[in-house]
């Protein structure tokens, strides 16, 4: 399904943010889902690690590797060939070195053929940020709320709520615009901290629960949709209840099964002419 839109570019998000222009962001972990995205004009795409908890049950996001967010990635791609798309690194995927992150990074364009890749952290990443960057490939930072070490932050809390805590989410914000990163996204932080920032910064800056003065917004199509029923987090708001949609369709399904009303003559392939005397015959064999 082509929608006439040419392919977007890092530069058209830039541009985005000097007109003023919002920018929209979905995570998508498939192929139709991202069919739809590009139908619907989202113009940036995340495969997010979220992927370990909207589509493989897991608790959190550590448990996601490299192999399963190509596959998915790979898959986001063929659906959506002109929104720009981002691979999310996972734990472990480049925290233990520079080589490691260059490496996967590296694997979202080569075998996925995503546009950027994101990863965690602030000031303590900007070596791995570097590194990435020096290998030609654009990179989203991603501080705030950071679910892969939401250990260290006693839980999925949200960050600058304080001054002193904001400074931090202030300081990590300038490191990885000094380090180079074209693309920044914000998580679960006020809406005043992130409308300094968003100002401060001349690299686009996205929200996830970081209020409306950032340059776009970014929320789990899996939340968006209400297909993931664990929990919601304050900052979603949902726009269908695809759970209760599907739930319903199966239970009528079961239903019709059981009383026999289902498949009916429409859903049946019939023999073709002339067939059916020889048929008769056949089975007259068996009998
Ligand atoms: O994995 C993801 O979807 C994310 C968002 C929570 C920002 O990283």
């Amino acid at each position: 399904m082509s929608t006439g839109r040419r392919k977007i570019s890092i530069l058209d998000l830039h541009k985005m943010k000097q007109a003023g222009e919002k920018i929209s962001w979905l995570t998508a972990y498939d192929y139709p889902t991202a069919q739809f995205a590009e139908a619907a004009g989202l113009e940036m795409l995340l495969v997010g690690d979220s992927l370990g908890m909207c589509v493989y049950g897991y608790e959190g996001t550590v448990p996601v590797t490299m192999d399963q967010s190509i596959v998915h990635t790979e898959a986001v791609r063929r659906g959506a060939p002109t929104a720009f798309v981002i691979g999310d690194m996972p734990f472990l995927s480049y925290q233990p070195s520079n080589v490691d992150a260059v490496k996967n990074a590296g694997r979202f364009l080569k075998e996925a053929g995503a546009d950027a890749i994101k990863l965690e952290g602030g000031v303590r990443v900007v070596d791995r940020i570097r590194a990435i960057l020096d290998a030609g490939i654009v990179v989203c930072g991603h501080i705030g709320l950071t679910p892969q070490s939401s250990g260290q932050l006693g839980g999925h809390k949200a960050q600058g709520r304080t001054a002193e805590s904001a400074r931090l989410v202030i300081e990590d914000a300038l490191a990885i615009e000094n380090a180079g990163a074209q693309l920044l996204l914000l998580e679960a932080v006020p809406p005043e901290v992130a409308g300094f920032i968003t100002k401060r910064l001349s690299i686009p800056v996205l929200s996830i629960g970081a209020g409306m003065h950032c340059d776009g917004q970014l929320l789990i199509v899996s939340d968006l949709i209400g297909q993931f029923q664990a929990f919601t987090p304050k900052f979603v708001k949902k726009y269908a209840n695809v759970a209760e949609v599907v739930t319903q369709a199966m239970r009528e399904y079961v239903s019709d099964v059981k009383a026999g009303v289902f498949p009916a003559e429409e859903h049946c392939y019939h023999m073709l002419e002339g067939e059916e005397e020889k048929l008769a015959g056949l089975i007259h064999e068996y009998e």
